[in-house]
């Protein structure tokens, strides 16, 4: 594998890498956010570099190092995300969306710091744009792959998620596993795409991220 990377598999290739979580802001001091560490994008991100690749990253708030070589573009909610990766496109081959995007946010943003009262209060949320499902349905897509976060039906759910969004690859992770995927050092995951699906089995997140370039490698030559 290593010497697959040093011949650069991805040579000259653009990819725009999304990582991290995003945050959603409620007042000036306060956000609804998740527990994404973003290793798994800056893992892909470092190893896309390591495969030739011309690589941009955009990422919500983490505190990991910005890989070297990379294009970095720091964003903070998931609608900053989109417009950052629709400024993208047009110079994308390959778009990996790794973030994970809040699927609401409030429904207003406080102008002023929330002050405490009620002894119970709600809050309205709508539902954020969906990033990766954008960028398939522009006019001249990149080959695009998602991530599946689950914890149940893995697998069916990570195919259907791919065919809603249209995408050309998926990768699933079972997020029930303990020790792996979100916030963790070592991820386990299944690639699918229309015409098959590879199983990784348990590594550190930069392995598994080398093993998905190559798949995505792969699979993008023969499309
Ligand atoms: N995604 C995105 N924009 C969103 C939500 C998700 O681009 N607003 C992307 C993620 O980066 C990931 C894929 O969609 O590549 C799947 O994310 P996931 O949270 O597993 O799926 P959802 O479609 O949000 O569905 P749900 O959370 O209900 O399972
Ligand atoms: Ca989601």
């Amino acid at each position: 594998a290593a010497a697959l990377f040093e011949s650069g598999l991805l040579a000259g290739k653009r990819v725009v890498i999304t990582a991290g979580p995003t945050r959603e802001a409620l007042d000036p001091v306060r956000y609804i956010s998740n527990h994404s560490s973003g290793k798994m994008g800056y893992a892909l991100a470092a190893a896309a570099v390591a495969a030739g690749a011309r690589t941009t990253l955009i990422s919500g708030p983490v505190t990991l190092p910005v890989p070297d070589h990379v294009a970095f573009h720091p964003v903070e909610s998931a609608r900053d995300m989109l417009a950052a990766c629709l400024d993208q496109v047009a110079e994308c081959d390959i778009f990996i969306a790794c973030a994970a995007v809040a699927d609401y946010r409030p429904a207003q943003v406080q102008g002023q710091k929330i002050k405490k009262g009620a002894e119970e209060i709600s809050l309205p949320l709508v539902r954020n744009p969906d990033i990766v499902a954008t960028i398939a349905a522009v006019e001249k897509p990149p080959f695009t792959v998602g991530f599946a976060a689950e914890t149940q039906d893995v697998l069916a759910y990570a195919r259907d998620k791919m065919q809603r969004k249209h995408l050309d690859m998926i990768v699933a992770n079972d997020v029930s596993e303990q020790g792996i995927g979100f916030n963790s050092e070592e991820n386990a995951v299944t690639i699918l795409h229309e015409s098959g699906q590879r199983t990784l089995a348990r590594a550190t997140k930069f392995n598994i991220a080398r093993e998905i370039l190559e798949e995505i490698a792969r699979v993008y030559r023969e499309n």
